[in-house]
């Protein structure tokens, strides 16, 4: 007899179908093991979990039907064949829906069980072999991302960094828009890959500026309607700009409509609500919210506190409600602990002039 590596749970309340169903497999090589509820055979597969289960469809207690989504839930690479009378084939089927990979009828026909119970476990193995292999895909797949984009995403922050260098009044803003998306990533546990895209982001959003002249910019007072279409056209350059480097949905959305509203009133093309990528909602908030509290040759800084009423106030109108809520909780109580915001706290609790309203460039 050949031994086999793989082992087999027979879960029956039948003592007499179980034995017989180990004694078989047993002589085939196998490792079995029993159970005759289906709660005994969830907490011995917690100790040991198994290549493949034969699960009763009726048992005392949770029935077979019950028990699929929690094994498949809880070993995800368990196979599971079913086993039920003659009578109950449709049920089974609806097994095979929720997750089985077969089933067997009673009373038993021996050879038809060893076949199915093959079948089940070179489907079972290819099912884990195709599994792991995409996992590696999708790892080497991240790996290149951001190995290869590591160059690019330096020289990128460089231009961002000496682009807002020229000018005092947008130094630091893009690191900050950065950190402060993040602290509102976070908050709504978001996958860490998309975080790190959410920084990147934040640092790149206004790099399309660099194709704006200097003077409408930072032109102090009101822009005519000329100059403000203009401006506008720095979130199409940016995503322009990024897409040689960064072919990244989740980095060019965010730059290309972070001034996107949720009504619907944004640009560069008008989204509402979840037709605005998540990454451009969340820049949107940290962006509005580092401009209000910074000053601007055409406007005072406001107040952290002002600053955040005015978020609360264009909730729903300008912003993603859950996203300005994330934000908020994100904002340590004052005077406890490090945040990204207390250096501005210190510097802007003296500005409590502002006249610009919530609208930024
Ligand atoms: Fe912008």
């Amino acid at each position: 007899m050949v031994i086999r590596d793989e082992s087999i749970f027979i879960v029956d309340d039948e003592q007499a179908l179980r034995k017989l169903l180990s004694y078989w497999l047993g002589g085939n090589g196998f490792q079995c093991h029993e159970a005759e509820s289906g709660e005994k055979a969830l907490a011995a597969l917690e100790e040991k979990p198994a290549d493949l289960v034969i699960l009763d469809i009726r048992l005392p207690g949770k029935s077979g039907i019950q028990l699929i989504p929690e094994i498949v839930e809880a070993h995800p690479d368990t196979a599971i064949v079913m086993a039920t009378a003659v009578s109950d084939t449709q049920t089974a089927v609806q097994c095979m829906k929720l997750g089985a990979y077969d089933f067997l009828t009673k009373p038993f026909d021996l050879k038809l069980v060893s076949r199915t119970v093959e079948k089940t476990l070179q489907e079972r193995k290819a099912h884990v072999k195709e599994k792991e292999y995409r996992k590696q895909l999708e790892q080497m797949a991240k790996e290149q991302f951001w190995g290869q984009h590591d160059s690019m995403v330096s020289s990128l922050k460089s231009l961002a960094y000496a682009l807002e260098a020229k000018d005092k009044y947008t130094s630091g803003h893009s690191e900050r828009v950065s950190l402060t998306a993040v602290s509102i990533a976070e908050k709504l546990w978001l996958p860490s890959e998309t975080i790190e895209k959410i920084r990147l982001a934040g640092i790149v959003h206004d790099i399309g500026k660099i194709g704006i002249s200097e003077t409408v910019l930072n032109k102090p007072g009101v822009l005519t309607p000329d100059e403000f279409q203009l401006i506008k056209r720095h979130c199409e350059i940016g995503e322009h700009i990024l897409l040689p480097a960064l072919k990244d949905e989740i980095i060019l959305k965010s730059v290309k409509y972070h001034h996107e509203n949720f009504d619907g009133s944004g640009y560069p093309d008008r989204l509402k609500a979840d037709e605005i990528p998540l990454g451009a909602r969340i820049i949107a908030v940290a962006d509005s919210f580092d401009a209000m509290v910074s000053e601007r040759p055409y406007r005072h800084a406001m107040s952290i506190e002002t600053a955040c009423q005015e978020l609360i106030k264009y909730r729903a109108q300008r912003f993603d409600s859950e996203i300005v809520n994330a934000f908020l909780d994100s904002i340590p109580p004052c005077g406890k602990g490090e945040s990204v915001f207390s250096d501005q706290a210190r510097a802007l609790r003296r500005s409590p002039v502002f006249n610009a309203g919530v609208v930024t460039r």
